[in-house]
């Protein structure tokens, strides 16, 4: 296996040292889509929020620093819920943290139990969207949205570790997914032409 072969699957599934290594990596190349995507959830106290695809567990700690909100995450590396829950000790702890093994397309969470779902570049690891977005609809309380953070098609097209194993999609490809699927969406950019957040709002 290649090295950008090697790297990009370690963004795909992080995996033992090269897992660790990559997460590091993404956490600091990141920051820009954390902070858009913190902006865009607007947080509140009684919410219920899930991260899906949580990596080693960065986003979720920066969120629960801050905000005293009921968090779950799914992810479907052992090795990042082994490291986001070393991460995330002292919420889980706390019983305002629950992470486990899960998928996009197969949560396992309850019907209708989660006000706010936010994902970070995990949508081009997704079987599909429309498997995706079912399931985030299916727990998704009747007013709740999903934010969804993506790097444009563009973009990733220009990165030598994304040739393979990922799926691409143009921001008009993801607001028509969302729509088919029943939310009323919109597109917030968080560097113009690169990286934008898919707000998809459940009605
Ligand atoms: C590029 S990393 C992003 C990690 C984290 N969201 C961040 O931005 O720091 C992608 C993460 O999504 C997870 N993942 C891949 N496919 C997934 C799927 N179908 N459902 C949920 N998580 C998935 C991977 O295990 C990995 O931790």
């Amino acid at each position: 296996m290649g090295l950008m072969s090697y790297i990009g699957k370690q963004f795909h599934k992080p995996t033992g040292f090269g897992g660790r290594l990559a997460t590091f990596v993404m956490n600091r190349q990141n920051w820009r889509q954390y902070a858009g995507t913190e902006a865009v959830l607007a947080l509140g106290v009684a919410d219920s929020v899930l991260d899906i695809g949580f990596g080693n567990g960065y986003m979720l700690h920066r969120l629960a620093s801050r905000y005293n909100c009921r968090f779950y995450g799914i992810d479907i590396s052992p090795d990042m819920l082994e490291a986001a829950t070393k991460r995330n000790k002292k919420y889980i702890e706390a019983g305002r943290m629950s992470l486990s093994l899960g998928s996009a397309e197969q949560t396992g969470l309850a019907d209708e139990s989660i006000k706010k779902v936010y994902s970070v570049n995990t949508v081009y690891f997704w079987s599909s969207l429309d498997a995706g977005l079912t399931e985030i609809w299916r727990i998704l309380r009747p007013d709740g949205v999903f934010v969804n953070t993506v790097y444009s098609k563009a973009m990733l097209d220009g990165l030598p570790v994304t040739k393979s194993g990922y799926a691409k999609y143009e921001i008009d490809e993801l607001l028509a997914a969302g729509a088919r699927n029943g939310f009323s969406v919109k597109a917030m950019s968080i560097v113009e032409g690169r990286s934008y957040c898919i707000v998809c709002k459940k009605i």
